[in-house]
């Protein structure tokens, strides 16, 4: 091997050891660069005799012809095998199955209570909300049910400190957005005028000590009131009927008023009704406490029962989800199981 085959012979061994482009480009400098290899030896040719010159310069030529295929080609090769890194790196695997979004939905409790704010807003009932953690007062004593009343032992609860108690019914709220009420028209009440009626539903959660299928130590109910100079039971007939025709989107339902008793109400009557086809046909169901309100809660409301009169129910929305959605047991609605909640997306 003569000086020049040796030459190309080592240019070909460096740039196969190069393995970035920089590696590359630094061993291409050491033969064709200012001071390279191949470089030097064109440089050399100026001190040969002019024979000599033109056959050694067609020899170191072409060395460095080779010499430069060898690097393009090499060149070539880095940038080939990046290409091919990249797009391993990037690659997608397009057989895995893809991430689906969950579609959400509304708890059916939740889509009950929605229902029924529609339906009394459409009857022109106000919405309030109230605390879930109530004074004695107002879940008790205001609604006629004092310290030693014997339905207290119907509400056992939940205490927490300072003497109040998670409440046992929505009832309370009668008496918090009547005072209210009264309190917004506090200017046409004491110049003897009458005030606009309250007509109001609150729905919500409330506890119990109790719990099987059809109970929960913590369940729903809306409380409707309506207050006024001449409001009465029919009118609750009428409020009740329509709620219901609309909440099960059919006329074909019967209804009964059944005595009872509330300390809060008198008289007092528990609303029952009945399908006339469907699965439930035929069998009386309860759905509702309700009343004339009785006058010394319309005292504690700030109004003079004299003048003031009104009805009010209490009903169990767990109770009304469960019949509208074909639910057979409480406990599906708070237990959280997906294969339960996603029937209702
Ligand atoms: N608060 C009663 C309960 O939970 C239900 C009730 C009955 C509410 C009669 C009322 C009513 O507003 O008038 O058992």
């Amino acid at each position: 091997m003569n000086e020049l085959e040796q030459l190309v012979h080592s240019a070909r061994a460096d740039f196969d050891a190069a393995t970035t482009p920089a590696d590359l480009e630094n061993a291409k400098a050491r033969y064709l660069g200012k001071s390279g290899r191949l470089t030097d030896l064109l440089k050399g040719l100026a001190a040969l005799p002019p024979e000599e010159k033109k056959t050694r310069g067609a020899a170191i030529n072409e060395a460095k012809q080779q010499v430069e295929a060898l690097l393009n080609a090499r060149r070539q090769a880095l940038a080939d095998a990046e290409l091919e890194r990249q797009l391993r790196a990037e690659a997608l695997d397009v057989s895995l199955p893809g991430r689906r979004r969950g579609v959400a939905g509304l708890h059916p409790v939740t889509r009950a209570m929605e229902r029924i704010e529609a339906i009394f807003g459409s009857m022109g009932f106000e919405v309030a909300d109230g605390p879930e953690i109530e004074s004695d007062w107002f879940n008790f004593t205001a609604l006629n049910t004092p310290q030693d009343h014997p339905a207290r032992s119907m509400h056992d609860t939940f205490y927490v400190e300072g003497g109040h108690l998670l409440r046992t019914h929505t009832s309370p709220m009668q008496i918090r957005h009547a005072v209210q009420h009264v309190k917004r028209h506090e200017a046409r009440l004491a110049s003897g005028l009458p005030m606009p009626d309250i007509r109001v539903i609150a729905p919500g959660r409330t506890y119990r000590v109790d719990s099987d299928a059809t109970h929960s130590p913590m369940f729903h109910q809306v409380e409707g009131l309506w207050v006024g100079q001449n409001v009465s039971f029919k009118d609750l007939k009428a409020v009740y009927v329509n709620f219901l025709q609309e909440f099960f989107e059919t006329t074909d339902i019967r209804i009964r008023f059944r005595p009872s008793y509330f300390p809060f109400t008198e008289p007092s009557a528990e609303i029952d009704m009945m399908f006339g086809s469907g699965p439930l046909k035929g069998r009386w169901l309860e759905v509702s406490g309700s009343g004339q309100v009785h006058p010394q809660v319309i005292r504690n409301m700030g109004l003079d029962p004299e003048r003031y009169i009104g009805f009010a129910f209490g009903s169990g929305i767990d109770r009304l989800a469960m019949l509208r959605y074909g639910v057979n047991d409480l406990r599906l609605f708070f237990e959280g199981d997906l294969r339960f909640l996603s029937q209702f997306r």
